[in-house]
């Protein structure tokens, strides 16, 4: 394991895609060696409250490093040189690197604010502070471009390109082809994006026995559950005669995982139509994921 996540707030992003943008850094920087981040999702006020201990700013921020070794400036840490043994953890069997903390309500606000995803702006804090970590700094101009470079070259190799709203839509018409509907004919095709940019797709699934039936939102949404992935930005549905906005169950299980899921329909001769999930299930029963969804 090369990041160790301590969840002070829920936030569903899977340690796996912290591991992998750790290692596209480590593999920039050419280091081998087993190393070890812990990192520490957390609020405005805890992030404040170690912003003053530690750096004497009394103020929230997005993300906060604390290298294990004090490097002299753009002095990047080798686990080759003596100076890297006092990094070494014997229990771990790697070398420890540090600890980040990442601020999760103001990568929202900042994600909402540079029109991305919520998934890239999380990346791209957590390598700024891997970047950090191993001794980059961006005091001097020259600095910040040698470190933005990294940080670009290290975001490239984890952030598949963003998939577009009308190529969500075409794969839910496209998942519409294996809609099972012998008894209503309605064929109806689900597209579920993650914020790690997956995309699940799903069909409505009919039964002789009509209760039985699975509609094309949770067959999409239970396949992407069912294999760990809870944290969406979007769906699209697809039907053919009329506008499907998504019934009353689907509604309710989506907003589960995303409360404020973008909504994208799409219906005869190329109709569309969009909304959010909390416009489409106002004051939806939430009681146990209040925390989570804040
Ligand atoms: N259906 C969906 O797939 N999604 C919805 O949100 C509404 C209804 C399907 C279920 C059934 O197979 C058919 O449409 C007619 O109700």
């Amino acid at each position: 394991m090369i990041v160790q996540v301590e969840r002070r707030v829920p936030f569903p992003m899977p340690e796996r895609a912290f591991n992998e943008a750790a290692r596209a850094c480590l593999r920039l920087q050419g280091i081998n060696a087993p190393c070890l981040i812990n990192l520490v999702l957390t609020d405005d006020l805890d992030i404040r409250e170690a912003n003053r201990t530690w750096r004497g700013i009394d103020r929230t921020t997005d993300v906060l490093s604390f290298p294990s070794l004090s490097l002299a400036p753009n002095r990047l840490f080798d686990p080759s040189a003596p100076g890297a043994q006092a990094a070494w953890d014997c229990d771990a069997g790697a070398f420890f690197l540090g600890d980040i903390l990442l601020n999760i309500p103001q990568a929202l606000r900042q994600a909402a604010q540079f029109s991305h995803t919520i998934h890239r702006e999380i990346i791209y804090l957590f390598v700024h502070g891997v970047f950090h970590l191993l001794g980059y700094d961006h005091h001097a101009k020259e600095d910040q471009q040698r470190m933005r470079n990294q940080e670009k070259q290290a975001l490239e190799a984890v952030n598949p390109a963003p998939v577009s709203d009308e190529q969500l839509l075409a794969l839910a018409r496209a998942a519409r082809e294996f809609a099972h509907t012998p008894y209503s004919n309605y064929k109806v095709g689900a597209a579920l994006l993650a914020h790690d940019g997956t995309v699940y797709t799903g069909c409505n699934i009919e039964n002789a026995s009509f209760g039985l039936t699975n509609c094309a939102e949770r067959t999409a949404v239970f396949k992407a559950v069912s294999e760990g992935n809870t944290a969406f930005e979007a769906i699209a549905i697809a039907a053919d005669r009329t506008a499907p906005w998504p019934c009353g169950a689907c509604r309710q299980v989506l907003s589960e995982f995303a409360p404020r899921l973008r909504v994208l329909i799409s219906w005869g001769e190329g109709q569309t139509d969009s909304s959010t999930l909390d416009r489409l299930l106002p004051h939806s029963f939430l009681s146990f994921q209040e925390d989570l969804h804040g």
